[in-house]
């Protein structure tokens, strides 16, 4: 198996409390990799790591199978850590104009090969300053940026925060263009499950600087879970009744009257009958099913422990 990026307990830790904690990331060659977690989760101390702007308190990165890599290596990455700076006064070609200068590509062509790439429509940013671009616009130029010198990983660090629905579209759309069309391997961050949900082809989720979780994408979908919900007068009464009187323990109060029973529901007449017997009324009964984002939020304890 060819890889782009391995780490072999990754471990990052300020004033003792490791921030990054052990992490055996995974990303083979072709993959576009969601790196999830939420905030203060470890993502961006972990790609400045691969990235070589911070060093590592412990453990090893492999970049494209070597673990003795020279700097050179970097020139095979391309990335956007937090948001990208740019001069404001200067449009989207200056500003990628420097940059090509600064890291010595010969070839100018390559700044509208990055444009194009990018998916930033050429004749809309000529002769536009880029404090004039709207969000959307400076996320893709920064991707220009990371595109520039052709690079085969590209690492991006929640390029969507902040865009809008139809900004997330099209990033999306520009990122999956990018490993179709031109075999990148992408590495992209993100806090919310649904804004790479219909992008990664493999998924690692991380909490509290550690990897819970790295699966591939059919698989975290088999994991949605099924359960009956039930809405009623009294939820106390409602689960005393499932525990005692029908041995159901894998349920949860979602919200106030409203019960999620994980197991044994098959039988819901039963459920339904235990309970107006016992003048619980049943408002509501219906089979769901949990989406990503719910088991996302369930596997990193939900509200209360962020
Ligand atoms: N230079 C630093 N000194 C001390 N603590 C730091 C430093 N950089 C990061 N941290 C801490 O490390 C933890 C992880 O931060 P990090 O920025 O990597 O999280 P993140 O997953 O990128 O979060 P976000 O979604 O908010 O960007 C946080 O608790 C943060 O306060
Ligand atoms: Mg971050």
């Amino acid at each position: 198996m060819d890889y782009a990026v391995r780490t072999h307990n990754l471990t990052k830790t300020y004033k003792g409390i490791p921030v990054v904690n052990k992490l055996n990331i995974n990303i083979k060659k072709g993959e576009i990799y969601g790196f999830l977690g939420q905030n203060g989760a470890g993502k961006t101390t972990t790609l400045r790591m691969m990235m070589g702007l911070i060093k590592a308190s412990n453990g090893e990165i492999e970049l494209f199978g070597q673990s003795q890599y020279s700097r050179d290596i970097y020139k095979r990455i391309g990335s956007m850590i937090e948001y990208p700076g740019f001069y404001p006064n200067l449009t989207a070609e200056e500003n990628l104009e420097i940059h090509r200068r600064m890291i010595g590509i010969e070839n100018k062509e390559y700044i509208k090969e990055a444009l194009d790439v990018s998916g930033l429509d050429i004749n809309e940013v000529k002769g536009k300053k880029v404090k004039n671009f709207s969000l959307g616009m400076k996320q893709r130029l920064g991707i220009a940026r990371a595109m520039l010198h052709k690079p085969e990983l590209l690492i991006l660090d929640e390029p969507t925060n902040g865009l809008d629905p139809i900004g997330i579209k099209e990033i999306r759309e520009t990122l999956i263009n990018l490993k179709n069309n031109n075999g990148i391997t992408i590495l992209i961050s993100s806090h919310l499950l649904s804004e790479i949900e219909h992008l990664a082809t493999e998924i690692g989720i991380i909490h509290k600087g550690v990897l819970y979780e790295e699966l591939d994408y059919k698989e975290l979908q088999k994991r949605n879970k099924k359960y009956l919900k039930i809405r009623v007068s009294d939820d106390k009464k409602a689960c005393f009744l499932l525990e005692t009187k029908l041995g159901i323990s894998d349920f949860e109060v979602s919200e106030k009257n409203i019960v999620r029973i994980y197991e044994g529901y098959d039988d819901s007449s039963r459920i339904a009958k235990t309970l107006i017997q016992n003048e619980v009324d049943l408002h509501e009964m219906a089979i769901s099913v949990d989406n990503l984002e719910d088991y996302f939020v369930r596997l990193t304890g939900g509200h209360n422990h962020v």
